[in-house]
């Protein structure tokens, strides 16, 4: 179950509907949440009907497309277009994914475009991330080193290398931690599956020194442990990761360093 964080006391109402592309046979509709909060106006869902014939085979693609030709209005985060940046995640036909990496073809029907679950909207599509880089931030996204720091190269064996992979890729999107409805529900508090995933890279890094302090910061039955193994988040990450199994590992090693 989907729940989007709507303006105080609003409900989304019937849009636009934009005009149809003349004399085209290969016809998609887009379903797109509106919502401009210098309008006063509650949230609106606009119908954009696209070529299919002149467009690329992404959503991404389509969105570009009804923003460069139907409707410059409408607003959407996007950079790198082939799903390295993160910034494109939205909910597409009810599953949160990154439009550049998603196909057309995998969402039948009519297209159905929403910003990321239960998060504080911006503007249209783009989400306000503050403070999902505010608990990524304090998880501590970096190498922590106590002892002398070698001159050059800090090696690491090929074994302790491989640790990173299915962590390292994360980027950042938020899509996975927009899924869970313990973050949904406690997100204040619950630091969720995206920031920990990163949390797991740093604690499993052979080169890091500040492990237990780590350990210790998560120790905390919010922070932690109200992920509920609901695994939304394995589910929906665009970039095939596992953030769940990150968890459980650190959970795992909470348990093994009280024996
Ligand atoms: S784990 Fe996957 S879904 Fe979560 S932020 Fe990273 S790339 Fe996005
Ligand atoms: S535009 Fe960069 S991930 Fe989609």
């Amino acid at each position: 179950m989907v729940e989007l964080a709507l303006p105080k006391n609003s409900r989304i109402t019937t849009g636009k509907t934009w005009p149809r592309p003349l004399n085209a046979t290969n016809v998609r509709t887009f379903k797109i949440y509106r919502w401009d909060p210098d309008t006063g106006e509650n949230p609106r869902l606009d119908t954009y009907f696209v070529n299919m014939d002149e467009c690329g085979p992404m959503v991404l693609d389509a969105l570009i497309k009804i923003k460069n030709e139907i409707d410059p209005t409408l607003t959407f985060r996007r950079s790198c277009r082939e799903g390295i940046c993160g910034s494109c995640a939205m909910n597409i036909g009810g599953i949160n994914t990154l439009a550049c990496i998603y196909g057309l073809d995998e969402v039948k029907g009519d297209v159905a475009i929403y910003p990321l679950p239960h998060m504080p909207v911006v503007k249209d599509l783009i989400p306000d991330l503050t403070h999902f880089y505010a608990q990524h931030a304090s998880i501590m996204p970096w190498l922590e080193t106590k002892t002398n720091r070698p001159a050059k190269e800090w090696r690491q064996s090929i074994e302790d290398r491989k640790k990173l992979d299915g962590l390292y890729e994360c980027v950042m999107c938020a899509s996975c931690s927009t899924s869970c409805p313990s973050y949904w529900w406690n997100g204040d508090r619950y630091l969720g599956p995206a920031a920990l995933l990163h949390a797991y890279r740093w604690i499993i890094d052979s080169r890091d020194e500040a492990t237990g302090e780590r350990l210790d910061q998560l120790e905390d039955p919010f922070k932690l442990y109200r992920c509920h193994t609901i695994m939304n988040c394995t589910k929906t990450c665009p970039k095939g990761l596992n953030p769940a199994k990150s968890i459980a590992e650190i959970k795992k090693m909470m348990i093994e360093r009280r024996v």
